[in-house]
């Protein structure tokens, strides 16, 4: 039950990394003689050889990663190798460990949300004018532009990025130097090892520094937020390529046949994209169950952080290629998606706003047009097949603008207002995103106010 080597193992290149810094810090600061630095070194350097290439002599009695290395380290540099531990704890040593770890796949996850965002944006732009049917309720309501519908996704992805981001600048400080928690009894130089080891900043308090795990909550909690816009998108991909929508077909890489009906087409990975988030909601609340009301400063509760952080890792990074495969070779069909947003019931908005243009309050016109619905749905009867004599039994406001209304696009092209579907608007979106994804933009949904006054 003690032994975490298996979960914790993949943590040796932080470890090594860490060692070396940990070292050269104590030479240079007289801790430790230039020889014996050289010794452990060489050691470490033997020692990255061997886990790389998995001939690293792992002992039924290695507790842990850090154990492992430090007593082969020991077997290969003698005496000095017995010197690598001098004013360090596996408290601190695991932290660190841990941050760095956090640091650097917090960065690649923002990294694979920006990819994903570059081939929504691509999508976006080769389906710009393809009219679909928007959906509350999973009920047609009101047309949108596929480009519009697809960058739902894009700002939401942003959003994660910002969140990725944050956690790894959460991770960027550095615990080592702490000891077991109240610091050492030498002169240590922390500033040179965060130096060493990319760290902004070195940890302003030691007892929080061998205590925190809140880069990794930051994470998680990112990721399960990401992990959730995912399960949405998969969501989406899996209705869209039924038959009963038939708005795409996925790619045969990422669909599967049926073991026994040989005419299915199962969209598999879009439905894990759905069951996946789940788990990562679930790792988040784990991990504040391990840290709640958890006295300072190191308990070994702290080691069941790992599991949860290294599958939300492995298991968010999966599901970013898998949606990002998704989207690139997702197929739409334009008659499908056009036939079905050109339900003019989908305008009934838009006659209201007519209404509300001549003066009738909003209320009032959207009960005149639930009335013409009605009426219409009642003769069997499409709403422009109504006579102008039947309009005007319902309001005398309703004359020949009626019909230009229910003109087909003419819904889309009204929405006019900012962040709308008409497609100005929709340029305008994509450029916004461009300038987002190229770093051009300060990070989050729109541009600054000032910026367009
Ligand atoms: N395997 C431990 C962990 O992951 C390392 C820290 C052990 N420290 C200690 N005081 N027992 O948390």
């Amino acid at each position: 039950m003690n032994i975490s080597l298996p979960v914790d193992r993949r943590l040796w290149p932080e470890d090594v990394a860490q060692s070396r810094a940990h070292v050269r810090m104590l030479a240079e600061a007289g801790i430790i003689s230039e020889a014996d630095r050289d010794a452990v070194l060489g050691a470490l350097e033997a020692v990255e050889r061997e886990l790389k290439g998995g001939g690293f002599p792992f002992r039924e009695d290695d507790e842990d990663i850090h154990m492992a290395i430090e007593r082969r380290v020991t077997e290969l540099a003698g005496e000095s190798g017995a010197r690598l531990h001098t004013a360090r704890s596996r408290n601190d040593q695991v932290a660190t460990d841990l941050a760095m770890f956090t640091r650097a796949r917090a960065t690649e996850a923002a990294a694979l949300v920006s990819a994903l965002m570059d081939s929504l944006l691509n999508a976006a732009e080769r389906h710009l004018d393809w009219p679909m049917p928007g959906y509350t309720h999973l009920q047609r309501a009101q047309p949108v532009y596929l480009s519009h519908h697809l960058m739902a996704y894009f700002w939401m992805l942003e959003r994660d990025r910002v969140r990725l981001r944050f956690a790894a600048e959460q991770a960027d400080s550095l615990p080592l130097g702490a000891g077991a928690l109240a610091g050492v009894n030498f002169p240590t130089d922390r500033r040179q090892v965060a130096h060493d080891l990319g760290f902004e900043r070195v940890a302003p308090n030691s007892i929080d520094a061998v205590s925190n795990r809140d880069f990794a909550l930051d994470f998680l909690s990112a990721a399960a937020t990401c992990a959730t816009h995912l399960s949405r998108l998969g969501s989406e991909l899996v209705l869209w390529s039924s038959d009963e929508f038939g708005f795409s077909r996925l790619p045969d890489a990422w669909s599967s046949g049926s073991s026994i009906m040989p005419q299915k087409k199962n969209p598999d990975a879009a439905e894990l994209l759905r069951a996946k988030a789940p788990r990562l909601a679930a790792r988040l609340v784990a991990l504040h169950g391990v840290l709640h009301g958890l006295p300072l400063t190191y308990n070994k509760d702290l080691q069941e952080d790992k599991e949860h952080l290294f599958d939300a890792v492995d298991t968010l990074e999966l599901c970013l290629t898998a949606a990002r495969g998704m989207v690139e070779g997702v197929r739409f069909d334009r008659d499908r998606l056009a036939a079905a947003s050109a339900d003019e019931l989908l305008a009934a908005t838009d006659v209201a706003d007519l209404l509300v243009r001549r003066g009738m309050a909003f209320r009032q016109a959207h009960g005149v047009v639930a009335g013409l619905v009605r009426f219409a749905l009642e003769q069997g009867r499409s709403l422009s097949e109504l006579t102008p004599e039947e309009l005007a039994g319902h309001s005398e406001l309703l004359d020949d603008d009626y019909y230009e209304v229910l003109r087909q696009g003419a819904w889309l092209e009204s929405k006019v207002s900012e962040g709308g579907t008409a497609l100005p608007r929709v340029r305008e979106q994509l450029e916004l995103a461009r300038r987002t994804l190229a770093g051009e933009v300060a990070a989050g949904a729109s541009a600054p106010l000032e910026a367009s006054r």
